[in-house]
């Protein structure tokens, strides 16, 4: 074992949560966690289940690489460090049980829910919000549902809503330039101790639709919950261009 895989093991403490695709470990330190980014794929809320090889690792590095970019513009995010292939250290947060979904055109559950082809440019952003429950599906809810049931604040929504729309504004020019139309992406969001909002968990074909600029070709996670094979090599491809 070399010293940087030393140092990661002893990082790593008790598990803290495990997610679908994700786990998060204490560390030393209360004010940080580790987390790892695991191969297993689901979809239809865990209904479909399969391990993508080497996934984890791509989307580990697809974060590590976007996180400190978003923060150099501005956007705080609890992106530390990337530890190993699949483990990046981050600030130890409260996750706001609010996924914000950010839309450039329709697709899934927005043209299946309104009767919009898939494809069709949207005249501006639309920001969705949608309660965190795996139980549940994570329902669309609105912002008074997550203000009367206490999920958030109102200073916390109005927070988020800019953070998300400033991450739309850096992505969606950042991916064009590399050949990829940024559809539509999921966002979540924490507090730090000190009460600060940041932006939380991963941005990856996983949580994001890819579609090849020139020939629409989906290059995310839609090539696995549609069976569209070669999805191994479309999250190589994303990587590749995010990093090139
Ligand atoms: O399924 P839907 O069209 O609502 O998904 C919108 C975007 O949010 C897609 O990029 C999808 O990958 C992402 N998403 C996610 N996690 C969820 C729901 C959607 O990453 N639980």
């Amino acid at each position: 074992m070399n010293d940087s895989q030393n140092d990661v093991s002893a990082l790593r403490g008790e598990l803290r949560y495990e997610g679908k695709a994700k786990r998060v470990y204490a560390t030393p330190d209360a004010l940080q966690y580790v987390v790892e980014y695991k191969d297993d794929a689901t979809a239809f809320n865990g209904v479909k289940k399969a391990q993508i090889s080497g996934k984890g690792a791509i989307n580990n590095a697809i974060t590590a690489h976007l996180y400190p970019q978003l923060e150099a513009a501005g956007i705080p995010t609890h992106f530390v460090r990337q530890l190993s292939g699949n483990e990046q250290l981050v600030k130890a947060v409260t996750i706001v049980p609010v996924e914000v979904i950010v839309r450039n055109v329709a697709a899934g559950s927005f043209s299946k829910r309104l009767g919009i082809e898939e494809g069709t440019v949207l005249a501006r952003p639309v920001v969705e919000y949608c309660y965190k429950s795996d139980a549940l599906g994570d329902p669309l809810i609105n912002t008074d549902t997550a203000l009367s049931l206490g999920w958030a604040t109102e200073e916390q929504l109005a927070r988020i809503r800019e953070l998300a729309l400033k991450v739309q504004a850096f992505l969606t020019p950042f991916f064009a330039a590399r050949g990829i139309r940024l559809i539509d992406f999921k966002l979540e969001f924490g507090t730090l101790a000190s009460g600060e909002v940041v932006l939380a968990d991963e941005i990856s074909p996983d949580t994001c639709r890819f579609w090849d600029a020139e020939t629409n070709e989906k290059l995310d996670k839609d090539r696995f919950r549609r069976d569209l094979g070669g999805v191994e090599d479309a999250y190589s491809e994303m990587l590749r261009r995010i990093t090139a």
